[in-house]
C-alpha cells in the first residue's frame, strides 16, 4: 500500500490519538483534564480526582457524596468470588485480579455502572486473595473514605496516621495518558469489546516489568545498599550486565519524573530516616548523575509501601486499583469516537512461493 507511514519501534513519541484526560508532555508537568496531579494529590480526595478524571470536572459537593456512596455501596464481595479465590489460592495477585476481575457482570451499555463495580472491588479482590493464597489474616475493612478503606485492608494498622499518604500515591498512580496497559485497553475497546475483557487485557499488560511489575523488584535491591559507594556499585554491575534497573527510566519523563520527585518529598516528611529511602536516593543522584537515567514513580512508590507496612504482593494491585479510573475514561474515551486500532506492518518474511 502506498498511503503507509513507517514509525519508530515501540511507536515512541508517535502520536495515534487525541485524548482529553491528561497529558505528561506540557510544562514536564502531569495533567489531569488541567490541573497538576501535584495540586490535586495536595488538596483533594482520591475520590474527588477519581471522578475528575472519569466525568471531566471536580465534583460538586452532592455529586460528590453520591459518587462516595456508590462505590461504598459496592466495596463487597459475593460468595461466588469468594469461594473462586479460596479454591485458586493463587499467590500471584495479580494473576488473581486479572481471573476475578473477569467473573464481574457487564451490564450491558452501562459503561460506567460496570466501571464502578471494578472499581470498587479491586481493592477487597488484592485483600482478599492474599488471605486465601497466604493464609493472611483478612483485615476488617475500616474508614470513610476510598484509600482509608483500602490503607485498613492491607497495611500496618500501627501506620494509620499517615494513611493519606497512600492516597497521595494512588492519586498520582491514577491516569497517565497512553501507557501500554491504558493502551491495551483503548486496543481492546476499539473492537467494541466489552469493559470487563478490555480491563482484562490493561491488566494483563500492568503485569510486566517494564510497565507496573517494576516497583515490586525495587524492595529487594535497595535493602543491600547503605551507603553510595554500595550504590554506585549495584548500578556499575547492573550496567555491565546490560540489566536494567527496575524504577529509574521512561518513556516520556528524561529528565524527571514529577510524581517520583512528589513521592520522595512525601518520605522525607514523613520518614526521612527510613534506611530504603536514603538507599533510593544514593541509586537515583547516582543514576541521574552518571547516567543521566532519571527514577521513576515506582522507585519511591515502592519505598512508601513499605514503610507503611504495605506487603510487596500488593505494590502492583495498589498501582491497578488506581489506574482502573484511568481506565474508566479512556474505554468511554475510545469508544464515543471510536476507530479500530489496527496498524500495518512491513514484511519480511518469504517471498510468495508454491506449496
Ligand atoms: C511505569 O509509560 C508510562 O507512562 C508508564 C508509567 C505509568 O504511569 O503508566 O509511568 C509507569 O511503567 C514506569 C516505568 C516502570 N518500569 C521500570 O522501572 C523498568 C525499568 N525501566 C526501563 O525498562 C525503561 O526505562 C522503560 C521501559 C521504562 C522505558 O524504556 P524506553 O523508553 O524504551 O527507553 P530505552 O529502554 O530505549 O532506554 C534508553 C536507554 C537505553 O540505553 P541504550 O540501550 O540506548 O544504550 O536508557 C537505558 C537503556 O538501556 N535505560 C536503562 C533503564 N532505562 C533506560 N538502563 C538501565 N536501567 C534502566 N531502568
Amino acid at each position: 500500500m502506498t498511503d503507509e507511514i513507517k514509525v519508530p519501534k515501540g511507536l515512541a513519541n508517535v502520536v495515534v490519538d487525541r485524548t482529553s484526560i491528561a497529558t505528561t508532555g506540557a510544562s514536564g508537568n502531569l495533567l489531569y483534564r488541567g490541573y497538576r496531579a501535584v495540586d490535586l494529590a495536595d488538596r483533594k480526595s482520591f475520590e474527588e480526582v477519581a471522578y475528575l478524571i472519569v466525568y471531566g470536572n471536580l465534583p460538586s459537593g452532592d455529586e460528590l457524596v453520591a459518587f462516595r456512596a456508590r462505590l461504598n455501596e459496592n466495596m463487597k464481595l459475593d460468595e461466588r468470588t469468594i469461594k473462586v479465590m479460596d479454591i485458586l489460592k493463587e499467590k500471584d495477585i495479580m494473576r488473581n485480579l486479572r481471573s476475578i476481575v473477569s467473573l464481574i457482570p457487564y451490564r450491558n451499555g452501562d459503561i460506567n455502572e460496570t466501571f464502578i463495580q471494578m472499581e470498587a472491588k479491586l481493592p477487597l479482590i488484592s485483600a482478599y486473595s492474599a488471605h486465601a493464597a497466604y493464609g493472611k489474616p483478612m483485615k476488617n475493612m475500616e474508614g470513610e473514605f476510598f484509600a482509608e478503606k483500602f490503607f485498613s485492608m492491607i497495611a500496618d494498622p500501627h501506620k494509620k496516621k499517615y494513611w493519606k499518604s497512600l492516597e497521595k500515591l494512588m492519586i498520582l498512580y491514577m491516569e497517565h495518558e497512553f501507557n501500554a496497559s491504558t493502551f491495551a485497553l483503548r486496543v481492546a475497546a476499539s473492537t467494541l469489546t466489552d469493559p470487563v475483557s478490555a480491563v482484562t487485557a490493561a491488566l494483563a499488560t500492568l503485569k510486566g516489568p517494564l510497565h507496573g511489575g517494576a516497583n515490586s523488584e525495587v524492595l529487594s535491591y535497595l535493602s543491600g545498599i547503605r551507603d553510595e559507594k554500595d550504590a554506585a556499585k549495584f548500578v556499575e554491575d547492573k550496567l555491565s550486565k546490560k540489566e536494567k534497573i527496575m524504577g529509574f527510566g521512561h518513556r516520556v519523563y528524561k529528565k524527571k519524573d514529577p510524581r517520583a520527585q512528589y513521592v520522595k518529598e512525601e518520605l522525607r516528611r514523613i520518614a526521612p530516616d527510613d534506611p530504603k529511602f536514603r538507599a533510593a536516593e544514593y541509586v537515583e543522584n547516582y543514576m541521574f548523575e552518571k547516567k543521566g537515567i532519571p527514577a521513576n514513580v515506582d522507585l519511591f512508590a515502592a519505598v512508601l509501601m513499605d514503610f507503611l507496612g504495605i506487603d510487596e504482593v500488593f505494590n502492583l494491585p495498589v498501582f491497578a486499583c488506581s489506574r482502573i479510573f484511568g481506565w474508566n475514561a479512556h474505554y468511554s474515551e475510545q469508544v464515543s469516537d471510536n476507530k479500530l486500532i489496527r496498524p500495518a506492518a512491513e514484511y519480511s518474511g518469504p517471498e510468495e512461493r508454491d506449496l
